[in-house]
C-alpha cells in the first residue's frame, strides 16, 4: 500500500526513481510523485491518477540532472486522490525538505494542531505532510538532520516508512521504519530504498531488509542503520533470487496473463527441493520448530487475507486429513481483536503472498504474545511476516506483479500440502506409504498445470462471453468450496460484478432463491472417482438448480461422463489427488474472470480501489 523509493548515485534519478515507481504500482496508482534535488534546489513533481500522469508532467516540466531523490505511488488513506493530497509533501516555510510516506500516521490531528497552533500552513489533506514540517521545524532548531528525523518518528505513532530529503544536506537520503516494509539495495558506488526489492532489482540484488524502528542514512558510499534510539544496528545482506525479467510482461499483454501462465513454474519451484522422487517430503526451513514443538501442537490456526485465506481453506482439508490436528482458518483482522484461544501448543500459519499485509502481521504479532509459534507462508524474501515468525516457508513464485493474486495462490496451496504431509510425517499420524504416494501425486502437479493452461482458451472464451452478466454465482464442495470462493473473488476484484462463492450442500438452506432464468452458475464438480461420494450430491445440486433455469458451466475432471448430460459447457482438467484438484480446478476460474474483465475493457493487472500490499489495517 503504497510504493516508495529511493535513490544515491551517479545513475539520471528521475530514471531510476521512475523505473522503482513502475514495479511498485502494484502497491497503489491514486497518484504518483518525485522530488530530487538538482543544482543544490528541490525539485518536486506530482500527479493524480497512475505514474503515467506523471511521466508526462515531467515531460512537459523537465527535471535536470540528479543524482539523489525520493519517490511515491499513493494509495490514498487522509485525502483524496489529488495532486494536492500527492506525495511528496514538503515541510517548513522554505520548503527545503521533501517527505514522502507509506502507512497512517495514527496521531496525526494532535500533531497537526500543535503545527496550526504554531501557524504552519498545509498544503494538503494528508497525515503525511505533518511529518514534512515536523522535521522541518526541528532541524531548523537543531540544525542536525538526523537528530531531527530521529525526534520525530519517535512522536510518531502508528505505521510508517517515511523518506527525506533536504536541500541543505544533497547528499543523503533519510529513512524510518514502523510497521511498513523497507529494503536497502546496496549497489557500487550508489544506493537504493524500496518498499521491497521489485524497486531496484533492474539495478542490484545486493539487499538488506530493514527493521522494526530502525533509521537508514544512505549516501552513495554508505549506508548506516541505527534504530529509533540512536544506537548502531547491524543487519544482514541478503541476495535477491529473481531477476528484473521475472517482474516484467515479457510480451503478455498484462501481468496477470502472464503470471497465470507461469503457474507451473510457481508449483514446480515451490516442491523443488521439498519432494523427493519417491514422495518422501522435507522441509528444511521448518527447523526452527523442532520434532517436539511439532508433537505438542494441539491446534492450528491459519490467518490469512484474501485470495491468501483461500489458500488456507484449501490447505485445512489436507493438513487436517493426514496430520489429524484440528485445523481452524481465521481472516487475521477478526482473529486478532475477539480475544482468540491461543496457547503455547497453538501452530499460527500465517499465510501471505507479500509478507506485509498489516492485519496478518497484526495477527501475528498477537498470538506469539500469547505464546504460540508462528509459521510463515510467504513469497517474499526479507518480509517483516518471515522475518517476524520462527519458521518460513517460502512460495517460490516469483515476483507477482497483477494486484488480484493468481500464481502465489497455486503456490500457497501446494506449500499448505507440503505442510500437512510433513506434520503428518512427524507425527506418525499417516502411514508413510500413504504420504509418499501423495508426495509423489503432488510431483505430477506442475504438468498437470500446464496441460490445464493449454486448454484455457475455452474459460476464456466463456468469460469474454459473460461480460454483460450482472451476477455469476460459483458453487463447490470439499476443496471446491473455498476454489468457489476463490472463483467469485476473481470476478469481483477483475471485472466488478456481483459474484458469490457457496458450498454446494448449503444450496438448499438459502442461496438457491438467488437462482431465476438465465443465472449463469459455475460448478467445481468433484472427482467421479472420489470415494466419498460427493459427485453425485453435486451433480444432484446441478439438476436442482437447472430446474430452476441456472446456466452451468461445469469444471469437472477429465473421463467425467456423467457432468456433461447436466450442464452448458464443461471444462475438464486433468485427473489427481481428490484435495489437489483444487489447484487444477482454480485456474479456469482465473482465466474466465480475466477474460470477462478485459471484454469489460477494464485493467486486469491495476483495478480500482485495490492495492497487492495492503500495509494499513
Ligand atoms: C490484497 C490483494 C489480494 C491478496 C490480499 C492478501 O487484498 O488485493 O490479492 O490476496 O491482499 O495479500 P497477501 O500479500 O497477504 O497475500
Amino acid at each position: 500500500m503504497c510504493g516508495i523509493v529511493g535513490y544515491v548515485g551517479p545513475k539520471s534519478t528521475v530514471d531510476v526513481l521512475i523505473g522503482g515507481l513502475r514495479r511498485l504500482e502494484y502497491r497503489g496508482y491514486d497518484s504518483a510523485g518525485v522530488s530530487v534535488i538538482s543544482e543544490g534546489h528541490l525539485q518536486t513533481r506530482k500527479k493524480a491518477g497512475k505514474l503515467v500522469n506523471l511521466i508526462g508532467e515531467i515531460d512537459s516540466h523537465p527535471i535536470p540532472v540528479s543524482h539523489i531523490g525520493i519517490g511515491h505511488t499513493r494509495w490514498a488513506t487522509h485525502g483524496a486522490p489529488t495532486d494536492g493530497n500527492a506525495h511528496p509533501h514538503l515541510g517548513g516555510t522554505r520548503e527545503k525538505l521533501s517527505l514522502i510516506h507509506n502507512g497512517i500516521i495514527e496521531n496525526f490531528s494532535e500533531l497537526k494542531a500543535e503545527l496550526l497552533a504554531e501557524g504552519t500552513r498545509f498544503a494538503s489533506d494528508t497525515d503525511s505532510e505533518v511529518a514534512a514540517h515536523l522535521i522541518a521545524r526541528e532541524y531548523d532548531k537543531a540544525g542536525d538532520l538526523v537528530v531531527a528525523f530521529r525526534t520525530v518518528v519517535n512522536r510518531l505513532h502508528g505505521a510508517f516508512t517515511i523518506l527525506v530529503v533536504h536541500e541543505d544536506q544533497p547528499d543523503v537520503v533519510l529513512a524510518a521504519r514502523r510497521n511498513a516494509p523497507l529494503v536497502i539495495g546496496l549497489g557500487d558506488g550508489e544506493n537504493f530504498l524500496g518498499s521491497d526489492v521489485a524497486a531496484f532489482v533492474e539495478h542490484t540484488k545486493r539487499a538488506i531488509s530493514v527493521g522494526q524502528d530502525e533509521i537508514v542514512i544512505l549516501r552513495a558510499e554508505s549506508v548506516e542503520i541505527i534504530g529509533f534510539d540512536g544506537k548502531p544496528v547491524t543487519s544482514e545482506e541478503f541476495t535477491v533470487d529473481w531477476d528484473a525479467t521475472a517482474a516484467s510482461k515479457g510480451g503478455w499483454p498484462s501481468f496477470m496473463a502472464k503470471e497465470i501462465a507461469d503457474q507451473p513454474q510457481a508449483v514446480a519451484d515451490t516442491l523443488m527441493g521439498r519432494v523427493d522422487s519417491e514422495g518422501r517430503v522435507s522441509i528444511p526451513e521448518m527447523d526452527g520448530l523442532s520434532a517436539e514443538d511439532i508433537k505438542n501442537i494441539d491446534r492450528i490456526i491459519i490467518v490469512a487475507c484474501g485470495t491468501a485465506s483461500y489458500a488456507g481453506d484449501i490447505a485445512k482439508y489436507g493438513i487436517e486429513k493426514w496430520s489429524r490436528i484440528p485445523v481452524q482458518v481465521e481472516l487475521s483482522h477478526e482473529f486478532r481483536y475477539r480475544d482468540p484461544i491461543v496457547t503455547k501448543n497453538t501452530l499460527i500459519v500465517a499465510i501471505s503472498q507479500s509478507g506485509e499485509t498489516m492485519d496478518t502481521l497484526m495477527a501475528t504479532r498477537y498470538a506469539r504474545d500469547l505464546g504460540a509459534k508462528v509459521l510463515a507462508i510467504c513469497n517474499t524474501q526479507g518480509a517483516t511476516l518471515a522475518r517476524e515468525s520462527d519458521a518460513t516457508i517460502y512460495t517460490h513464485a516469483g515476483p507477482e506483479v497483477a494486484v488480484a493474486s493468481t500464481k502465489a495462490l497455486v503456490a500457497q496451496i501446494t506449500a499448505g500440502f507440503l505442510l500437512g504431509l510433513y506434520l503428518a510425517e512427524v507425527r506418525g499420524a499417516t502411514p508413510s506409504s500413504e504420504l509418499q504416494k501423495l508426495g509423489r501425486e503432488l510431483l505430477r502437479l506442475p504438468a498437470q498445470v500446464s496441460e490445464v493452461i493449454e486448454g484455457l482458451d475455452e474459460a476464456k472464451a466463456l468469460g469474454a462471453a459473460m461480460a454483460s452478466a450482472k451476477s455469476v454465482l460459483f458453487l463447490g464442495r470439499n476443496v471446491g468450496f473455498p476454489v468457489a470462493m476463490e472463483g467469485a473473488l476473481k470476478l469481483k476484484e477483475l471485472a466488478y460484478i456481483h459474484a458469490e462463492g457457496f458450498a454446494a450442500g448449503e444450496l438448499k438452506h438459502g442461496p438457491i432463491a438467488l437462482i431465476e432464468e438465465g443465472q449463469p452458475v459455475i460448478v467445481i464438480v468433484p472427482s467421479l472417482r472420489d470415494e466419498d461420494s460427493l459427485h453425485p450430491k453435486v451433480i444432484s445440486n446441478i439438476q436442482e438448480i437447472r430446474a430452476r433455469g441456472a446456466k452451468v458451466i461445469a469444471i469437472a475432471e477429465v473421463g467425467d461422463t456423467e457432468v456433461g448430460q447436466w450442464s452448458e459447457h464443461v471444462i475438464f482438467v486433468p485427473e489427481t489427488e481428490q484435495l489437489f484438484a483444487a489447484i487444477l480446478t482454480v485456474i479456469p476460474l482465473q482465466a474466465f474472470a480475466m477474460a470477462l474483465a478485459e471484454a469489460k475493457g477494464l485493467d486486469v493487472d491495476q483495478p480500482r480501489n485495490l492495492a497487492k500490499s495492503v500495509t494499513v489495517e
